[in-house]
């Protein structure tokens, strides 16, 4: 245990906030966060922290949230004012990428102006407050891959351009205030906690609903895109690990390995023996079938976007250098862990398996029961 400093962390609720909190509780810290108000809950990944930690107002308390907006310049001024956190990790955005072409105002005024309201009342108190930017591989674009610190940054989305505002925002009140502002630059990760909007969380719920019945195909856009996926819960010790490095500076956090959808789609299908059989593509009409010929992934150019990042592999060799950070979990391992997460989660709704708080299962058991079912899907078909 370390410190008993407070960490303030926007974005509390997200996948990779409710990891963080969770590692710097562990860490020793005092971590406040921000939620905004949701008409139906929006702490689902914080819930087991909030019943574990939450006290009344105790500066003491080990877990302690509150109400503000990043699109509220006072509400954060009255938080940063309460807390006089040691480290604020802003992690608070709109960070769906295909939702940004919809919503360009918003995300800009989220992902940009929501950090510069926050460096700017860390320059205006002049209080000695470390300062993470959740930067983001998409503002690389269409730079060719692999892509470092160093690479130039050719954004090709609104949620990509907000990124890079923020992230000259954060490098100018580094290089003219003097404030400890640093930038992770970091490539997709996930997690069972992932939203379900994403590529590879979509693509493993929709696996399990397909095997509960519930649901009879999944429905996706480009399939030719790659990404360099790692895992959320050591990526958050990547963010950690740049705000204590001795000076402020950027970084680039990734696996070094890079996937199309398409791959992540087989791999998923693959671990559950049920290998999609064939495939028709003409354009964007492309669909995938299994031996009988039942759809089972359809392409609808809606989850096309206008314009598109075509590849992204990271080099994160500045990290292992300077912070000793390195990626554990990689592509294969992350697709087996996502998916045996959903699967418990659909088969004990469907009450396929029973509900046991507490008992952890091996992820080979849900893949293996999914077997089981696939199995019997594929004779129902046949007979
Ligand atoms: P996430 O699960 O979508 O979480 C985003 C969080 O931001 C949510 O808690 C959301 O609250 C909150 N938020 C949205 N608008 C807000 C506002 N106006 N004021 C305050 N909070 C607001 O995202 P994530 O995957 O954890 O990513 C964390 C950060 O890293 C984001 O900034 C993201 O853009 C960036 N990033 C992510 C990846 C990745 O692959 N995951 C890669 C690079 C960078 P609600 O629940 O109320 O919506
Ligand atoms: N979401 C989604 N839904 N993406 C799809 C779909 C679909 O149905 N079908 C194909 N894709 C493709 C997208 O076009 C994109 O090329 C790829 O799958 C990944 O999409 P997402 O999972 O939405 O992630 P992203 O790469 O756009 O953005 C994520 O990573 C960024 C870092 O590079 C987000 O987490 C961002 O917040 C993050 O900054």
């Amino acid at each position: 245990m370390e410190s008993g400093k407070v960490a303030l962390i926007t974005g509390i609720g997200g996948q990779d906030g409710s990891y963080l909190t969770e590692f710097l509780i562990k860490k020793g810290y005092r971590v406040r966060g921000i939620i905004r108000r949701a008409s139906w809950p929006n702490t689902q990944r914080i819930f087991h922290l909030m019943k574990e930690y939450e006290v009344e107002d105790d500066d003491n308390s080990r877990f302690w949230l509150r109400y503000a907006d990043l699109t509220d310049a006072s509400s954060l001024r009255t938080i940063i004012e309460k807390f006089k956190p040691d480290e604020i990790y802003n992690l608070g955005s709109q960070s769906h990428v295909g939702i940004s072409f919809q919503n360009p105002i918003s995300t800009l005024d989220i992902n940009s102006i929501g950090p510069l309201r926050i460096l700017d009342i860390i320059r205006d108190m002049k209080i000695p407050c470390k300062y993470y930017q959740a930067s983001s591989s998409e503002m690389f674009g269409i730079s060719p891959p692999p892509q470092n610190e160093k690479t130039p940054m050719l954004p090709q989305s609104p949620y990509g351009i907000a990124k890079l505002a923020a992230y000259h925002l954060t490098k100018m009140y580094r290089n003219s205030y003097g404030i400890f502002s640093s930038n992770g630059i970091l490539f997709n990760h996930e997690s069972p906690r992932r939203g379900i909007n994403f590529v590879t969380r979509k693509i493993t719920i929709g696996i399990a609903k397909m095997l509960t019945g519930d649901e009879a195909r999944i429905t996706l856009g480009n399939l030719d895109a790659k990404r360099d996926w790692g895992y959320s819960k050591e990526y958050v010790e990547a963010m950690w690990k740049i705000l204590q490095h001795h000076e402020p500076e950027d970084f680039v956090i990734a696996t070094g390995e890079t996937h199309t959808i398409r791959e992540f789609i087989e791999e998923c299908f693959n671990l559950i023996s049920m290998p999609l059989a064939s495939n028709e593509k003409q354009g964007a009409d492309e669909k995938y079938f299994d031996e009988n010929w039942n759809v089972r992934v359809d392409i609808h150019p809606k989850y096309y976007r206008p314009s598109e990042v075509p590849a992204l592999l990271g080099d994160a060799s500045k990290a292992k250098r300077l912070l000793g950070w390195e990626p554990k979990t990689k592509f294969k391992e992350l697709a087996k862990m996502m998916l045996a997460a959903d699967l418990k989660d659909r088969f004990e709704r469907a009450g396929i398996l029973p509900i046991e708080p507490g008992v952890e299962k091996p992820d080979e058991f849900y893949l293996e029961k999914a077997r089981e079912l696939a199995d019997k899907l594929k004779l129902k078909k046949s007979n």
